[in-house]
């Protein structure tokens, strides 16, 4: 799909002096703001206030109109909310309002507003986009698609769930399209490969996306390469709403355009530690964890929290990778440990569970479900009842997930209904804030509608909500105890914020 229309040369040149504050001829091109100092024009260009999309950004108690030229040309003019009249502007009086600051009432805008020292042949092309501004749409949009794009493994080992997100997406758009769409438009999936996590991770994602180019990103799996997924959507400059990311120890909110829906290992773990803090009020709580960046640093934040709760016998026992052993469980038991926090692999807690058995010992095993479900469900039965996990969304989500990975018989929808679920909360969360957004489309636009969702049941569980540093949706876990005999999950909590 073509992007909506393609700019004159122009209003391209005019769009540049608008966005960046740059002359494309090469003229000299300043801004005197307030105070009198004169600086680059780079250095305020027009859109850092009145916005990318000309409506405007209001901000420190200044709102600056918006810019759009339906509005700017009426003949009736405006009353501006600080009391400031004009009639209606034509080409030369915004000229004017742009290099002398005066109206086209004749009144003075506030020094807030920089007066701009700009070349003839600048303002011309300043002025032809401005023209056109409120009809300009982002990449990805036509007058009838949005185009959506997801980053998906179809071949290779994740190709199952690859398959079970895409066709969770798809139906969820169908659904959409078949009740007319969004604001008159149907969306449209195209689904593009990470490729292989080699040297240069989602190369072929990022080439794709530039020749096609998506209004946004939505849901997406990018195994080993989740921060990757970010950066792509970070670098394009185009909103990614929940990549999909189980494994991730910490779901950062440093990136502007990438909008989690859950925490990570991190916020899980820490939901785990305010259970125990509870349930084991002075309880001997030990913090197992292998040793490696990532993981000290959580286990070190949750021992923080326990301690903080009144768990003062919390701390913390590291192993080296992959060796679970005999020595460690003891270590753990020793100073009558009853509940243990493990923040490592499955295979890992399976080892760490048949050792303890092997001693006849059965302490609470507390872990992040994401790493530990199909470990846990294979636990000597000795266990049962004793092994709590954490996930992210309402437990019947994922309870049908427990217990599908531990029998074999489970069909695939089954085996990745947590996948189903994420995905079209993802789809849900991208279409609500299309929607809030109306018909004229920027990612900018988006992103601020994004911003303003609060309290969304996106189908998770847990409310969502960002805002302009906010960009995870829920920070927090369920707990659930594992029923060894029959396999499946029960809530013992209500959601646990962590925030
Ligand atoms: C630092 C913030 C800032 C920047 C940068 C800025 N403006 Fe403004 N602009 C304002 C504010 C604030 C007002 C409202 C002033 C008032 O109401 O007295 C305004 C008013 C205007 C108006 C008058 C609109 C009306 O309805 O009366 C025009 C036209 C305008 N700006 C164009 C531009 C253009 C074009 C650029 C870039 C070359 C630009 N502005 C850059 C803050 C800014």
């Amino acid at each position: 799909m073509q992007p909506s229309q393609a700019l004159t040369d122009k209003e391209r040149a005019g769009k540049r002096i608008y966005v960046e504050g740059e002359s494309p001829s090469g003229h000299a091109f300043r801004a005197t703001i307030a105070g009198g100092t004169t600086v680059a024009a780079s250095l305020v260009p027009c859109a850092s206030c009145h916005g990318a999309d000309g409506l405007g950004r209001p901000e420190g108690g200044l709102s600056p109109p918006e810019l759009l030229w339906s509005e700017l040309m009426k003949s009736y003019g405006h009353a501006h909310e600080n009391g400031r009249r004009h009639p209606g502007f034509n080409e030369r009086s915004l000229a004017r309002a742009i290099t002398s600051g005066i109206d086209s009432g004749g009144n003075a805008l506030d020094a807030a507003m920089p007066r701009y020292a700009i070349s003839q042949d600048d303002m011309a092309s300043l002025i032809a986009y401005l023209e056109i501004l409120e009809h300009e749409q982002d990449d990805g949009v036509s007058a009838s698609r949005i185009r959506v794009a997801t980053v998906l493994p179809l071949e290779g080992p994740p190709a199952e769930v690859g398959r079970a997100i895409r066709d969770a997406l798809q139906e969820q758009l169908d659904e959409i399209n078949a009740r007319g769409g969004i604001h008159g438009r149907k969306l449209e999936l195209a689904v593009l490969p990470p490729g292989d996590a080699g040297a240069r991770p989602l190369e072929e994602a990022r080439q794709l996306l530039a020749r096609d180019p998506a209004f946004a990103l939505v849901s997406g799996l990018a195994p080993g390469a989740e921060q990757d997924l970010s950066s792509l959507a970070e670098k394009a400059g185009v909103p990614l709403v929940g990549p999909f990311a189980p494994f991730t120890l910490r779901a950062d909110a440093g990136a502007r355009f990438t909008f989690q829906l859950v925490g990570g290992l991190r916020d899980q773990s820490l939901a785990l530690a305010h259970w125990a803090a509870q349930e084991f009020p002075s309880g001997r709580i030990a913090v197992v964890h292998p040793a490696q960046d990532g993981y000290a640093d959580v286990a070190r934040a949750v021992v923080q929290r326990l301690r903080s709760r009144r768990c003062r016998g919390a701390r913390r026992v590291e192993y080296a990778r992959g060796e679970v052993e005999s020595a460690l469980v003891s270590r753990v038991r020793a100073g009558k440990t009853n509940a243990v926090i493990f923040l490592g692999e499955g295979s890992e807690l399976a080892a760490f569970a048949a050792e303890a058995a092997r001693l006849g010992w059965a302490p609470f095993i507390l872990a992040p479900g994401a790493l530990s479900a199909r470990a846990a469900a294979a636990a000597p039965r000795l266990f049962d009842g004793k092994i709590l996990l954490a996930y992210p969304a309402r437990p019947a989500a994922e309870r049908r997930e427990v217990l599908a990975t531990a029998g074999p018989r489970a069909g695939t929808r089954e085996r990745h209904a947590a996948a189903r679920v994420f995905a079209r909360a993802a789809g849900a969360i991208l279409a609500e804030a299309l929607r809030r957004t109306g018909r004229h489309l920027t990612r900018e636009a988006l992103m601020e509608n994004l911003e303003k969702l609060h309290d969304f049941d996106a189908g998770l569980g847990p409310p969502l909500a960002y805002g302009p540093g906010r960009r995870v949706g829920a920070r927090g876990a369920y707990v659930v105890a594992v029923d060894l005999t029959k396999g499946t999950v029960r809530p013992v909590s209500g959601w646990i914020g962590v925030e």
